[in-house]
């Protein structure tokens, strides 16, 4: 028998101490938040994505009331970037979201299953590891590799 131990590595930083860039990618998710179409949940996430030329795209979720239908944010922003400039390495995400009470989330959101394994296939495709910062009034968290988010994905096939 042989253990396997995988270590995260999260940085939680008060909004005052991120960098210019990183602060710059937060409030493109928090504005993202407001375009967002959630009439079913309410709850209203913004991403925004960095692309390897310095430009900023965002998204954020749509829904549907065939539920399984809409997407999330992650997920809306990832695949307009590379829909987009899939020639531009996606070097960074910010998630930000809003919930019934319209105000940002006190804990950092986190991105569900489906969009992780996104995550790491954006990374696989680019060659090169995906920041992913995660905000909440209380801090954001801010992970080197979306690897983080998924230490044992599904690989298989990329
Ligand atoms: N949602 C996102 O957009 N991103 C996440 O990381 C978690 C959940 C969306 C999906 C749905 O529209 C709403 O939030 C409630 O789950």
């Amino acid at each position: 028998m042989k253990e396997i131990v995988n270590e995260v590595h999260i940085v939680c930083k008060d909004e005052s101490e991120l960098s210019e860039s990183e602060h710059e990618l937060l409030k493109e998710a928090q504005a993202a938040t407001w375009r967002s179409y959630a009439p079913y949940s309410n709850f209203s996430v913004g991403a925004a994505v960095r692309l390897s030329d310095g430009s900023i795209v965002t998204g954020n979720n749509q829904e549907n009331c065939a539920f399984p239908s809409g997407l999330c944010a992650e997920r809306t922003a990832l695949f307009y970037a590379n829909s987009r400039y899939p020639d531009l390495a996606v070097e960074a995400i910010c998630i930000a979201a809003r919930g019934l009470d319209g105000e940002f989330t006190r804990v950092p959101i986190s991105p569900c299953g489906g969009c992780r394994q996104v995550m790491l296939e954006v990374e696989h495709r680019f060659g090169r590891p995906l920041k992913v910062m995660m905000y909440g009034t209380d801090g954001v968290y801010i992970l080197q590799s979306a690897r983080d988010l998924l230490p044992v994905g599904f690989e298989e096939l990329v």
